[in-house]
């Protein structure tokens, strides 16, 4: 008799606390996969069934509940985190029970786990673009303002050698604040961004964050369309809890946007409407949930089992044609081919993309493959820039 038991996966997405708007998105985003696995019949008549804890954006809590869905709920395979702290609190737990977690935020790379599979985008798919986007329609004189921990330092660091390798390039400032920081702690920020007139700003403020750094940032009159903030993070779901009129003219990286010109993202969008209505604002981490579950039952409907040894083999190298093109994973890395973009939001509150390669890009998350000096003809490498 076949095996009809259903197929518990676990899912660690934050419901509460200052990232919960976007991991809420790539909540649903999962789920929705999930569900479209289960109504075209499940993975080999098998159900999916999602097992969701709410760590509640604290990385001590996504440690503890990452060990509960393995210990208690016996899942084998983990979807989740959006923080770098918090899946750097998951990487021991499913290292020690040899479990896979897989990752669907940009961060800032540098790491490698074979129990984690990344499909959000490494520096080199997003940074590099951005420095060259930036410098070539702004200028070299930057100012770095970071939530405080892991990832914004590294992308701070990452982002300041991009641009300090440019002639004339410089950094104006470097600021952090804490993840529960308030209005009162972005007004000095934007006051000295005011006096010191940098080209652009470089955000890595995430979370309930953004929307004060954006809004301090048009209440002082800064003008995004000569000066604007460019981000990593700022996607769809930060910019509809900001609004337009504080949105407007800032730019962002990344390899999704809702405003990807293709059938296939429209129909994903519109089916995920049907089902979940506007409660999100899809964007790239919701996107990279979804289609990392996809590759995840693919994988899965040929090794018949969710064990890692059985599973790796089938989604290292597996494709799938996602809303944002067809991506891959790359079997020497466990990070995914992707289609860096450059997006800027409009008037109307929505991204427009105004740069973008038309050819996936493999992540090179050591940075390995380029020499210091080679930032610039990176830039050239991704072809249309924008002007
Ligand atoms: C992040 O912390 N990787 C956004």
């Amino acid at each position: 008799m076949a095996n009809t038991d259903p197929i518990r996966v676990g899912v660690l997405f934050s419901r509460t606390g200052a990232t919960a708007r976007v991991e809420l998105s790539q909540l649903l985003g999962t789920l929705f996969a999930i569900r479209e696995i289960n109504d075209a019949g499940g993975i080999n008549g098998r159900e999916l069934v999602a097992v969701h804890h709410d760590p509640q954006c604290v990385p001590s809590q996504y440690r503890v509940l990452a060990e509960r869905l393995v210990c208690d709920d016996r899942v084998n395979v983990i979807f989740g985190c959006y923080m770098s702290s918090t899946r750097k609190a998951v990487m021991p737990v499913v290292e020690k029970w040899q479990r896979l977690l897989l990752y669907p935020t940009p961060y800032e790379g540098f790491e490698f786990s074979r129990n984690i599979i990344y499909t959000g985008a490494a520096p080199n798919q997003n940074s590099a673009l951005l420095a060259a986007y930036m410098t070539r329609n702004f200028g070299v004189r930057v100012y770095l303002v970071g939530s405080d921990y892991i990832y914004p330092y590294e992308s701070n660091r990452i982002m300041s050698d991009f641009i300090l390798e440019r002639p004339g390039g410089s950094k104006l400032g470097e600021r952090y604040v804490r993840l529960d920081a308030t209005e009162a702690d972005f007004a000095p920020i934007v006051q000295d961004i005011r006096a010191q007139r940098p080209d652009f700003v470089f955000s890595t403020v995430v979370g309930k964050g953004t929307r004060l750094l954006y809004q301090a940032f048009a209440e002082a009159g800064l003008d995004p369309l000569r000066m604007p903030i460019a981000s990593l993070t700022t996607c769809e779901a930060e910019v509809s809890e900001m609004g337009a009129p504080s949105a407007a003219g800032h730019i962002t990286a990344a390899p999704y946007f809702q405003a990807v010109d293709s059938a296939a993202n429209r129909s994903c969008l519109t089916r995920f409407q049907a089902m979940y209505g506007d409660e999100v604002a899809p964007n790239m981490c919701w996107e990279a949930a979804y289609f990392q579950v996809h590759m995840f039952a693919r994988a899965m409907q040929k090794s018949g089992s969710d064990e890692i040894d059985r599973l790796l083999p089938h989604l290292l190298g597996s494709e799938f044609d996602a809303p944002q093109g067809r991506v891959r994973i790359d079997p020497s890395n466990h990070h995914t081919r992707l289609y860096p973009r450059i997006g800027r939001v409009g008037t109307d509150g929505r991204f427009a993309v105004v740069a973008e390669s038309h050819l996936g890009v493999d992540a090179d998350p050591y940075l390995v493959q380029h020499a210091s000096n080679d930032w610039s003809l990176r830039g050239e490498a991704f072809g249309d820039i924008g002007a």
